[in-house]
């Protein structure tokens, strides 16, 4: 038996994900929709945290060289990416320093592009801020991968007005950890038409079935210089409630701008909690992550199997990273409120509709599999309940 096997009650916890009467209006409903994971953070992890609450003070605080050192480590191990410790940044959470960079970094004439079907902060943050958003949808090829339309990709980026791109790499939902070619290619449009890059790799950590990641700013001196990555622990060792990230920026001057909006909100601090548990899942926490990234591989072909057998109308976009399946419902003809209310109302089922991460999303659900294979299981029979 594995240690993700064992299922653990999150009710009652003050969880997004699983307080579900709050946000679905109903008590009895199994959610596999925001992305984190049912797990329990790795045991270095919550020793730290326990050092840190026996302690018992709870001050002002700031990441330290060990933290810094910590992430270094980690990216030269896992990415073979070695950075000057003196380009790190940090943010309460990822939307945080998205939403940061484009006030930052644009005005409120210029425009954005993003990749659609993506992570819908990514256009709603820049709507927020008034910004216009150019769309460059990615294309389904016949492999049912998703792959970039460099021509589209060229047009808006050549738009005068477009002064920043928001990749995600790898990319959520759909799972694509973007090649270096890819990566090249869109690393060279943008310094051709001088347009910022805003590199989310939070899922970088979660590489499945042997797939390799590249940073963009690793690739060459001027990517770096035009690139604002950012990583975090949060999605990779299950974090997100601790609240805490790392930016890294190599071009002094965009480094001082964005300081300055984190100053601008008083976000100069980390959570102390968040900054303990960041320094130890970065120190301790590869062997873990390890066995994690088997499971999840487990899972997703579990759900393959499944779905060929009792649902083969749904197609499984395989990931390549990440722990969000992106299922193919169009086949079932149904709308996104259709579909969202057989799954909620007669599975009892909470996925993420296609239709949030973007017009070509109609017609797809997202999964969270990031739990217990028992759950897992759980939710294709209500997914199979609901859709037979
Ligand atoms: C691509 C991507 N970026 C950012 C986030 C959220 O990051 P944070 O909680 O640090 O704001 C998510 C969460 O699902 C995500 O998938």
């Amino acid at each position: 038996m594995s240690r993700f096997d064992q299922v653990i009650n999150r009710k009652n916890t003050n969880s997004v994900k699983w307080d579900t009467k709050k946000i679905f209006g109903m008590e009895d409903v199994l959610p596999m929709w925001v992305a984190d994971m049912d797990f329990p953070a790795p045991d270095e992890v919550i020793d730290a945290l326990h050092s840190r609450a026996d302690h018992g003070i709870f001050g002002y605080t700031m990441p330290g060289t060990n933290t810094e050192i910590a992430i270094q480590g980690w990216l030269k191990t896992r990415h073979n990416w070695e950075i000057d410790k003196d380009i790190i940044t940090y943010s309460p959470g990822i939307v945080t320093a998205i939403s940061i960079a484009i006030q930052a970094y644009t005005g409120s004439e210029d425009k954005i592009v993003v990749q659609p079907p993506v992570y819908y902060p990514f256009f709603e943050m820049a709507k927020k801020h008034k910004r216009e958003v150019l769309y460059n949808q990615l294309i389904l090829n016949s492999d049912n991968r998703y792959e970039i339309d460099f021509a589209d990709l060229e047009e808006k980026l050549s738009d005068n007005m477009t002064k920043m791109f928001i990749l995600c790499n790898p990319h959520n939902p759909g799972g694509r950890v973007w090649s270096k070619e890819e990566l090249t290619k869109i690393g060279e449009l943008c310094i051709k038409h001088d347009v910022l890059i805003i590199s989310d790799d939070i899922h970088s950590d979660l590489l499945l079935f042997d797939s390799h990641y590249t940073p963009i700013a690793s690739i060459n001196k001027a990517f770096a210089e035009q690139t604002i990555t950012c990583i975090a622990p949060s999605k990779t060792f299950n974090l997100a409630g601790l609240q805490a990230s790392a930016v890294l920026i190599t071009n002094d001057t965009l480094k001082r701008k964005y300081n300055a909006v984190l100053q601008l909100y008083g976000l100069m601090t980390v959570n102390t909690f968040g900054s303990d548990a960041m320094e130890a899942a970065y120190k301790h926490g590869g062997k873990w992550l390890n066995e994690l990234i088997h499971y999840l591989e487990g899972n997703v072909r579990f759900i393959e199997n499944f779905l060929n057998e009792h649902l083969p109308d749904i197609k499984v976009m395989r990931p390549e990273a990440t722990y969000l399946v992106w299922l193919d419902a169009r086949n079932l003809k149904k709308t996104d409120d259709e579909l969202k209310n057989l799954l909620l109302t007669k599975g009892k089922i909470a996925l993420e509709p296609g239709s949030k991460f973007g017009k070509n999303g109609a017609g797809y659900l997202r999964m969270n599999i990031a739990c217990p294979r028992e759950t897992v299981k759980d939710g294709l029979d209500r997914l199979k309940n609901a859709l037979t």
